[in-house]
């Protein structure tokens, strides 16, 4: 699956789908670490949820300040995410990672598009460009991960 989230004309429109998610994501991670055995493993899980959950609170203020209303909670999109996740359930930690691993895609390559919106403003350029670390830190951690499994 190829997100869209991004590809908004509106940069207000394309965080609004950015928070959806991000939340999508954190539902994912918590599904994982539900489900996954391994304690260490699961340690560096909980804080990528936490990041997910950091970015979410950050974006939402911002969009909070422009009148917005953020998304709650993960939407329906997420069902198919966790689905993956439970899915994996019976198959061990590498299906785990890998559900993860493709769900990481879509943040990475959001957040890299939110990142080249013309004119951001510059109460939310830092937010983004950490947003895009932590994305990519995410990314490379499961796949070093996948490649030593
Ligand atoms: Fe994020
Ligand atoms: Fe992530």
């Amino acid at each position: 699956m190829v997100t869209t989230v991004g590809l908004q004309n509106n940069f207000i429109d394309a965080l609004l789908e950015l928070v959806q998610l991000d939340y999508d994501a954190a539902a994912a991670y918590e599904a994982a670490i539900n489900r996954i055995d391994r304690e260490d493993y699961k340690d560096v899980l909980k804080n990528f949820k936490k990041d997910h959950e950091n970015h979410i609170k950050v974006l939402s203020e911002y969009l909070e300040t422009k009148g917005e209303i953020p998304p709650e909670g993960p939407g329906l999109k997420s069902l198919l995410t966790q689905g993956k996740v439970v899915l994996a359930d019976l198959v061990g930690a590498t299906t785990v990672l890998r559900a993860l691993r493709s769900n990481e895609e879509d943040t990475n390559t959001a957040y890299e598009r939110l990142n080249n919106y013309e004119a951001i403003p510059e109460e939310i350029g830092r937010a983004l460009e950490n947003g895009l670390e932590d994305e990519r830190r995410h990314a490379a951690w499961l796949d070093k991960t996948l490649e030593e499994e």
